[in-house]
């Protein structure tokens, strides 16, 4: 699907659909009164009679609207004028392209984001592309039908192919995420990242099994030994920056299925468990856009890749993993997995000279008992880091909220056998628990875990998204990309 600028006047255009927004609370402006002069009234005479209503997300269908040459005008509701933000941007053209897409149309004409700023129109171009990929995989008949062509009026060329490059990590992400697990399991994904498309600008180096056991990933290849499908560790490296400048980590969990091993799930909580390796999509998709935007940093991703399987030869309660720093850790539970392939990973990055380190991962149900399906836990040893983080998600619209890392929790994490246990004491506070056993592996690094255990896979769908992967905080990566080095 392309992006392209628009000059044509709402009248004159040539297209199968024209987009127009409605902001609420306030007489029609711009496109909508474009419209509503070119149709004699008629934008003004719906909204009066309720028939059409501003409110954020909601669309309106015109067909053969008098005055446009388009045989369909959308109306998308805006919500007060006041309160768009990126957010809202992002939300209300993925709605419409939501609806546009449900059948096959080659050009759509956006009147949209005329005159918005240029982060807020960026966040509409990349909605309207999530908008129109569906979860669908594997449909004959697909429920979405992405356009050839989407012409945007009064939105610069630049801003247009950085949205598209956005839209298509996001949607790569969600594609990696809502790929079944029979065929992402972690041989497939590293093949995902060999093929990542950003014009040979990021090298990937992929660690096989025996390479895993040459660099003692013992907690890693702990979890990896019940699958009959090898483990795997991914390292993709963009130098955009010059060579002695710092470099960012990003560190993924990439659990290609979570069955919890012979700690084992019910059948319930197990069906959206090829979900859990949607911290490494969100890398590697975070990986491709910010090397096709070509941006002046240094990033390095690294996913560790593994199957939790129950088997003859899985790891077991009681099992002691000597993690790849030396830490000796007790398995107290093979379901609290993701700590232990993240333990090793993080480790690689620290030893690497990573400057800064962020790692994402679907880590704890605990997590979305704390703050819900729409919000990721955010924790950090380091509070400026931390706090640049969690600014950059705020500058894309994408919610986190900090949970404390006090001292007292560590107790919770001691083993009497081994130096750490991979559970705390009781299910109370398990997100925290589980991001203080991650804090024993990155030493003095600055570190921000993003717990994206609910934001990743959403059962239902809503207005805005589609059921399945959202691509959640794929965007803000890119962004902590655009502000690096924090200040
Ligand atoms: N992958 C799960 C966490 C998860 C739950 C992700 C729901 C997405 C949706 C993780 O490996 C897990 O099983 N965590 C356990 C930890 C517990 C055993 C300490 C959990 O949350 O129950
Ligand atoms: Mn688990
Ligand atoms: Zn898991």
């Amino acid at each position: 699907m392309k992006h392209e600028a628009l000059s044509a006047p709402l009248t004159e255009v040539e297209a199968d659909a024209v987009v127009v927004g409605l902001y609420a609370g306030e007489p029609l402006s711009g496109a909508a009164s474009r419209l509503n002069e070119a149709s004699g009234g008629l934008v003004a005479d719906l909204i009066e009679s309720g028939e059409v209503s501003a409110k954020l997300g909601d669309v309106a269908t015109l067909l053969a609207c008098p005055g446009v040459r388009a045989r369909l005008a959308l109306l998308v509701g805006l919500g007060e004028r006041a309160g768009l933000t990126a957010t809202a941007a992002y939300q209300a053209a993925n709605g419409a392209a939501r609806k546009l897409a449900e059948r096959s149309r080659s050009r759509i004409a956006c009147f949209l984001a005329e005159g918005w700023e240029p982060r807020l129109q960026e966040a509409a171009v990349c909605g309207l592309s999530v908008g129109c990929q569906g979860q669908d995989l594997y449909r004959s008949e697909k429920k979405r039908h992405p356009f050839a062509q989407v012409a945007w009026h009064g939105v610069p060329a630049d801003v247009l192919a950085s949205g598209q490059i956005l839209g298509e990590s996001v949607n790569l992400a969600r594609r990696l995420v809502n790929e079944p697990p029979d065929r992402m399991y972690p041989a497939a994904f590293a093949e995902q990242a060999r093929q990542l498309d950003a014009g040979g600008s990021v090298q990937v180096e992929v660690w096989d099994e025996q390479k895993l056991r040459d660099e003692r990933c013992g907690c890693l290849l702990g979890v990896a030994q019940g699958s009959d499908q090898p483990p795997r560790l991914v390292i993709m490296r963009y130098q955009g920056g010059n060579p002695q400048a710092p470099t960012l980590a990003l560190v993924g969990k990439g659990v290609t299925f979570d069955s919890g091993g012979l700690s084992l799930k019910p059948s319930e909580g197990m069906q959206t468990m090829k979900c859990d390796m949607a911290g490494a999509a969100t890398v590697l998709a975070a990986l491709q856009a910010i090397a096709r935007l070509r941006l002046p940093v240094n990033v390095t991703g690294y996913v560790g890749l593994v199957e939790n399987m129950v088997s003859g030869r899985s790891f077991k309660l009681g099992d002691v993993l000597v993690a790849r720093s030396g830490k000796t850790v007790e398995v107290l539970n093979t379901d609290a997995e993701g700590r232990l392939v993240l333990a090793d990973v993080l480790d690689v990055a620290v030893q690497q000279q990573a400057s800064r380190i962020i790692d994402l991962a679907t880590l704890t149900g605990a997590c979305v008992v704390a703050l819900g399906n729409d919000v990721a836990g955010l924790m950090s040893n380091h509070q400026a880091w931390c706090d640049s983080v969690r600014s950059a998600a705020d500058r894309c619209g994408e919610l986190a909220w900090q949970l404390p890392m006090f001292k007292l929790y560590d107790e919770q994490i001691r083993s009497e056998v081994a130096d750490l246990k991979n559970i705390g004491e009781g299910r109370w506070g398990g997100a925290i628990t589980a991001g203080k056993f991650l804090e024993a592996f990155v030493g003095t690094t600055p570190w921000a875990h993003i717990d994206i255990a609910g934001p990743a896979f959403v059962e239902k769908p809503r207005p805005w998204t589609d059921a399945g992967a959202t691509g959640a905080f794929v965007r803000t990566l890119v962004e902590v990309a655009r502000a690096w080095p924090p200040a």
